[in-house]
C-alpha cells in the first residue's frame, strides 16, 4: 500500500503555485487547498472571518495563524482530503509549519514532499502585474504569457476576468518582503527533514510541470511505517547526488528594498 500524496507548495507570490497546483490536482486526483483562495472566498461571501482578513490581505501581510489554522483544519477534515492534498500557500511561517506537523502526526499521516518554486523577482513582478483571474471558476491567465482568447473573458465560462486587488505594486512589494521574512525560514526547516524539492519555476508552464512531475515521481512511496528515518535520509541524499538534481534554493533577497513590515 502506498501513502497518499501529501504535498506542500512553497514559493514567492507569483511563482506559479496556484497554476501548478491546478495541474497537479488533475494529474494525481487530489485536491488543491489554497489558503489564499479560501480566504478570498470568505471575503466574497462576506463571512466575518473574511471581513477581518481582508484589510490584512490588502496590505500584503499574513492573516493571523488562528484564522488560517481554523480554515485549514476544517478543509483537511473533508472527505476528498483523505485521498491526499496539495497545500498551496500554507504553511507560511514556522508556527503554521509546526501546527501542520502536529495535526498530521495526530492522524498518523506524513508529508510526501515540499516543492519550493524558484523564480527571479523581476519575473514575479511581471507575472503579478499581468495576472487575470476568473471570479466564477478560478481559472488563472496572464496578459503577457497566457492571455485569454478574448479580451478579459474567461475561456472556460465566459465570465469577465479580474485583476486581484492585492496585485498592485505597493502590496506586491509588501508580499515579497513578508515572504522573505516569514516564509523563507521554512526552506531550512523542511530541508532538515529531507522533504525539500527545489523546482526551477522559470520557463513555460508545461516545462515547470514536467520538472515537478519528475520530482514527485522520484519520491519513495513506501508506507511511512516501513521507512526508517535513516532510510528516508539516504533516499533523499541519493536524489541530490544524481545528475540534474535540483539547484540550491535561491533567495528573493537581492531586489526587495527596505525591511519587512511588522504586523
Ligand atoms: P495567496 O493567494 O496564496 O497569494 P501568494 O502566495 O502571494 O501567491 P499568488 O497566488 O500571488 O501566486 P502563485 O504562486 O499562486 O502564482 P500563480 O500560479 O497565480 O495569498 C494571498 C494573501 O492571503 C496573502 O498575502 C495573505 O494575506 C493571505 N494568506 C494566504 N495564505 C496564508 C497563510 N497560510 N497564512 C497567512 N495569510 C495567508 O501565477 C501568477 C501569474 O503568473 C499568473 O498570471 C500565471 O498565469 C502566471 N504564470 C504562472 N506560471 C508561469 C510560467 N511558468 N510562465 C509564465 N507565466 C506563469
Ligand atoms: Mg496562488
Amino acid at each position: 500500500m502506498t501513502q497518499p500524496l501529501q504535498i506542500v507548495l512553497i514559493g514567492a507570490p507569483g511563482s506559479g503555485k496556484g497554476t501548478q497546483a491546478k495541474l497537479l490536482s488533475e494529474q494525481y486526483g487530489i485536491p488543491q487547498i489554497s489558503t489564499g483562495d479560501l480566504l478570498r472566498q470568505a471575503v466574497a461571501q462576506r463571512h466575518p472571518l473574511g471581513l477581518e482578513a481582508r484589510a490584512v490581505m490588502d496590505q500584503g501581510l499574513l492573516v493571523s495563524d488562528e484564522i488560517v489554522l481554523g480554515i485549514i483544519e476544517d478543509r483537511l477534515s473533508k472527505p476528498d482530503a483523505q485521498r491526499g492534498f496539495l497545500l498551496d500557500g500554507f504553511p507560511r511561517n514556522l508556527a503554521q509549519a509546526k501546527a501542520l506537523e502536529g495535526a498530521l502526526r495526530k492522524i498518523g499521516r506524513i508529508l510526501s514532499c515540499v516543492l519550493l518554486f524558484q523564480v527571479d523577482t523581476e519575473y514575479l513582478i511581471q507575472r503579478l502585474a499581468g495576472r487575470l483571474t476568473c471570479p466564477q471558476c478560478g481559472a488563472v491567465y496572464n496578459r503577457y504569457t497566457t492571455p485569454p482568447r478574448f479580451d478579459d473573458q474567461c475561456d472556460v465560462c465566459g465570465t469577465t476576468l479580474r485583476h486581484r486587488s492585492d496585485d498592485n505594486e505597493e502590496t506586491v512589494i509588501n508580499r515579497l518582503r513578508v515572504y522573505e521574512a516569514q516564509t523563507e525560514p521554512l526552506i531550512g526547516f523542511y530541508r532538515d527533514q529531507n522533504l525539500l524539492k527545489a523546482i526551477d519555476g522559470e520557463g513555460s508552464i508545461a516545462n515547470v510541470f514536467k520538472r515537478i512531475r519528475q520530482a514527485i515521481d522520484s519520491i519513495d512511496k513506501k508506507p511511512a511505517n516501513l521507512q526508517s528515518k535513516r532510510a528516508r535520509s539516504l533516499s533523499c541524499r541519493t536524489q541530490h547526488t544524481k545528475p540534474g538534481a535540483p539547484r540550491k534554493p535561491r533567495s528573493t533577497k537581492r531586489k526587495i528594498p527596505g525591511k519587512p513590515p511588522r504586523r
